[in-house]
């Protein structure tokens, strides 16, 4: 049998992403797969470490990081958001490069609410060091009721957010007018539980309510596919990679209908349509979806 160094790469390269995939062997682990970046004693593994709280005090909020960084691919959590009197916290699930200058970012932002009134999610992308990118919707259910999807896909040509797989954010490749695109750098995947409330609850007006605390998120069913840096070399670049699909080209006609309704009927900000910051709209914004 002979086989070539680029098909021991592939092979390799398909062993690494299938690594983190329920059918190959694992699902991905809190133990084996993330590090606690900030407060121990505030984030418990419950369920054999398939899931995990972060708890919120007025001593400290807590966080958690993976332990490989990615380039391209798709990561998705299971969360289920603080319940009742939310308002001042943030919980974040986003993935960065690490890189302050020239940083890659996209985000998942969480911001509470005062009790009964709906979560904002807000999400940003920052592309060789440049964010400014904010939009954000409210969600359509309580998400501190049940567990939820949320979603980061990520290849050469676009990030999407989903949200239980509805599309809610789309940032295209736009090189071609000349808006950076994350496509260099390797990103680690974060989680995040902290006080916010100078901005996070209707402009900082609302204040968090510490007699309502200790307040508690949780996560569950990590999963990530994508090409661990370090890994095989040739990975990043790989059209074979499912993620790289056709499919994953663009919207389907079903994920277009919903990204249109969220846009319409939950969307509350978007920096592209905010002319007090952006006279003229940034050049991503006009290419359309
Ligand atoms: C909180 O609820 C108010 C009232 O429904 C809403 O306008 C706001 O967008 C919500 N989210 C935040 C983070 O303030």
């Amino acid at each position: 049998m002979h086989l070539s160094v680029r098909d021991v790469l592939l092979a390799l390269c398909l062993a690494f992403s299938a690594s983190f995939r329920p059918v190959w062997g694992r699902p991905a682990t809190f133990e084996e797969d993330f590090r606690i970046t900030w407060s121990d004693s505030h984030i418990a593994q419950i369920d054999g470490g398939r899931a995990i709280q972060l708890k919120l005090d007025p001593g400290s909020g807590c966080g958690f990081a993976s332990k490989r960084r990615y380039l391209f691919g798709r990561v998705s959590m299971k969360i289920k958001l603080i319940p009742g009197d939310s308002a001042g916290t943030v919980t974040a699930f986003y993935m960065n490069s690490d890189t302050d200058m020239v940083r890659d970012e996209l985000d998942f932002e969480f911001l509470g609410n005062r009790s009964g009134q709906p979560y904002t999610v807000q999400t940003n992308v920052y592309a060789h060091g440049k964010g400014d990118r904010e939009q954000r919707i409210n969600l359509w259910f309580d998400p501190s009721k049940d567990f939820h999807d949320y979603t980061i896909s990520w290849n050469h040509l676009r990030v999407v957010f989903y949200v239980d797989n509805v599309p809610i954010r789309v940032y295209k490749n736009n090189e071609a007018r000349n808006v950076p695109f994350p496509r260099f750098q390797p990103m680690g995947v974060y989680s995040t539980l902290w006080e916010a409330d100078d901005w996070a609850t209707r402009g900082g007006i609302e204040k968090i309510d510490w007699s309502k605390a200790p307040f508690y998120a949780y996560y569950k069913d990590f999963d990530i596919e994508g090409c661990p840096v370090p890994g095989p070399v040739d990975c990043p670049a790989n059209p074979k990679n499912w993620w790289e699909g056709s499919e994953y080209h663009r919207l389907s006609s079903v994920e277009a209908r919903r990204y249109r309704w969220v846009r319409m009927n939950h969307m509350v900000y978007d920096y592209c349509t905010d002319r007090s910051r952006y006279p003229v709209p940034p050049p991503e914004c006009l290419a359309g979806i």
